[in-house]
């Protein structure tokens, strides 16, 4: 006999009258009138089962609690009251013999979309979490979305291949999880922050077409959007240049937002400068679902006797701001002081802001300034009466640090973000160095196998503070999803960017040696891209956190709650891998 026959979210109208086998969890369970009423559950949906006293089925039924697995045989019937808000509404099970599979405990928490666990709570019963219809949807539409992937990139002859879990160590990223080797006391292998080296290696090889879906591990913080496991959709091609990889990824995104969401999306992606998207939106990864754009306007400020501006003015800093349509009677001065306490975890020593109502200027710099300046903004921010004017002093990086944060905070608030929209971009040029104030270097803006773009290839020692690289990230609602560059194919070149970011000739041989080695033995051009699975999976479940698309994830202190891992070890597994522990 088989255990079902139907799923619990297949029987419509058109079975009624047909003898059924159903199996599944019982989420809901009631009495009315005399008869037992059980909402059975699976990952297909739900299916109500009616008994009637004096049967079998009912006396079995009578002792049945939420989450036993059960068997119910007997009829489909047509519904009295039906229930539009699901599939099988229109329908009902009568049962005539109902079997347990297995019983089960008072679940430690409601099983359903909503359900008021804590988060930590949630990942100890990770398996009754993942019951909930919510959760499981998110697992299938990661799936799709893979599926999809690997379908795009089949057709178009990617090959996929697997690279190494364990590597060496290399620095210039975050910091390695390393692995004790038994039988190389005192060595380590590296998890991979990603296969970069390998799918490079790749190309050297002539595979041409590589991609992977593949697990990246790295050692830093976590957060919302980051796991210290996480998984890339790696890719990497010969014989290509930037617009091949914009081309390829464009396809790929609209073969995704097709099959997993339904959703046709426009080509090409909108391309902005990353000096362009610093300026307007005060970051590398703009939410284009609203505007808001950030303004410079420095040059008003001159002549101003405010310190405040005056001394940011001197100091080489700028006056940046922006123009919050209609918010004026929205933030009140506790609003806005609520705001400015809100910036300062970006350095902002405070925001000024002014309210144009009734066409007069009013605020918190009101006093300090004058006719001129504010038939300025006007034209500046085409003020119009309601609007709500921002601003920060302060060095380049700080205003656009704290701005950036303002903008989404307001684009938030003021509910101009739509949650059904989905905005792609491309950000391109981006400066090849960043200066490490940390390590007073100079560090490699995405990593140190991108390549220059062409006019600036020969200042990669001489004036690396101007070279722009052949980089681009791939942006979507305000979230980096992918990164990637054309790569250096000339090993002089290579040599050359390890020595700009500081790496002795020394350095170079141990660290990368094999790497360099490789190209000398006829390297095709090559680039590629990797978008992070998780991130992109988040977006299109509309959830806050990749935590709730990653079916075992860890929590932000990197512990899993429900095996507890990261343990202790015996002592003898620690003296096999010539490890001591200090307590
Ligand atoms: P990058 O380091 O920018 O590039 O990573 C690519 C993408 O991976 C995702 N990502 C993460 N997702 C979740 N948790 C994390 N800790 C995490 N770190 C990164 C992001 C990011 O955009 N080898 C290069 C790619 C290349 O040049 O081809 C690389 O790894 O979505
Ligand atoms: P004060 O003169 O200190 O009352 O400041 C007037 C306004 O300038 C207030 O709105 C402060 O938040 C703001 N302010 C002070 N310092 C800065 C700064 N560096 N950048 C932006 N706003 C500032």
């Amino acid at each position: 006999m088989a255990i079902r026959t139907h799923n619990n979210g297949q029987l419509r109208l058109e079975n009624v009258g047909e003898k059924v086998i159903l199996s599944g969890w019982v989420a809901k369970k009631r009495n009315l009138g005399g008869l037992i009423f059980i909402d059975l559950r699976d990952r297909h949906g739900i299916t109500q089962v009616v008994a009637r006293p004096e049967t079998d089925g009912y006396k079995v039924l009578e002792d049945v609690r939420n989450e036993f697995v059960i068997k119910v045989t007997g009829t489909v019937l047509q519904r009295e009251s039906i229930n539009k808000n699901i599939p099988t509404g229109d329908i009902e099970v009568e049962a005539e013999v109902v079997e347990v599979l297995s019983e089960a405990e008072q679940p430690p928490m409601i099983i359903a979309d909503e359900t008021d666990a804590l988060e930590d709570f949630r990942m100890k019963y990770r398996y009754l979490d993942l019951r909930r219809p919510v959760m499981q949807k998110n697992l299938i539409l990661r799936h799709r979305v893979t599926q999809a992937v690997r379908n795009y990139f089949d057709s178009l002859e990617f090959v996929e291949v697997e690279t190494p879990v364990f590597g060496k160590s290399s620095p210039e990223g975050a910091r390695d999880y390393l692995v004790p080797s038994r039988v190389n006391p005192g060595k380590f292998y590296a998890l991979p922050q990603s296969p970069q080296l390998y799918k490079q290696l790749l190309m050297v090889a002539g595979m041409e077409k590589y991609y992977q879906i593949v697990k990246c591990f790295r050692d830093e913080d976590l957060r919302a959007d980051r796991q210290m496991e996480f998984t890339q959709i790696d890719v990497e091609m010969s014989f290509i240049d930037e617009e091949d990889v914009y081309e390829l990824i464009e396809g790929m995104i609209k073969r995704v937002m097709k099959e997993a969401k339904g959703i046709d999306i426009e080509t090409p992606f909108k391309r902005i400068p990353f000096d362009e998207s610093m300026a307007l939106y005060g970051n590398d990864k703009p939410d284009l679902r609203f505007g808001l754009e950030l303004h410079d306007v420095s040059k008003y400020f001159d002549g101003i006797e405010f310190t405040v501006t005056k001394d940011c003015l001197a100091n080489g800093g700028l006056v940046k701001g922006l123009n919050a349509k209609g918010a004026a009677s929205k933030y009140s001065r506790k609003e806005i002081d609520r705001l400015t306490e809100s910036l300062k975890k970006y350095r902002a020593k405070g925001l000024m802001w002014l309210k144009y109502e009734n066409n007069v200027f009013s605020g918190s710099i009101a006093k300090f300034m004058n006719e001129e300046i504010y038939q300025n903004f006007i034209n500046e921010f085409n003020v119009e009466n309601g609007d709500l004017l921002f601003f920060v002093a302060d060095k380049k990086d700080i205003c656009n640090a704290s701005l950036a944060f303002l903008r989404n905070t307001l684009g938030k608030e003021l509910g101009l973000i739509d949650p059904n929209r989905y905005e792609y971009c491309w950000i391109t040029n981006w400066p090849s160095f960043e200066w490490s104030e940390e390590e007073q270097r100079y560090i490699a803006a995405h990593h140190p196998f991108t390549c220059p773009k062409d006019e600036f290839k020969d200042m990669l020692l001489t004036a690396p503070e101007k070279c722009y690289s052949k980089c681009y990230d791939i942006v979507l609602n305000g979230y980096e999803l992918g990164s990637g560059s054309i790569r250096i194919h000339d090993q002089k070149m290579q040599s050359d960017m390890f020595k700009a970011i500081g790496l002795s000739d020394e350095d170079i041989k141990a660290k990368f040696g094999y790497f360099v080695d490789a190209l000398k033995f006829g390297t095709p051009p090559h680039g590629g891209i990797a978008l992070g699975l998780d991130r992109l999976v988040m977006l299109l479940t509309g959830s806050s956190s990749i935590r709730d698309v990653i079916a075992f994830p860890k929590s932000a202190n990197a512990m899993c709650p429900m095996s507890g891992a990261p343990t202790e070890v015996t002592d003898f597994q620690l003296k096999e891998l010539h490890i001591e522990v200090k307590k």
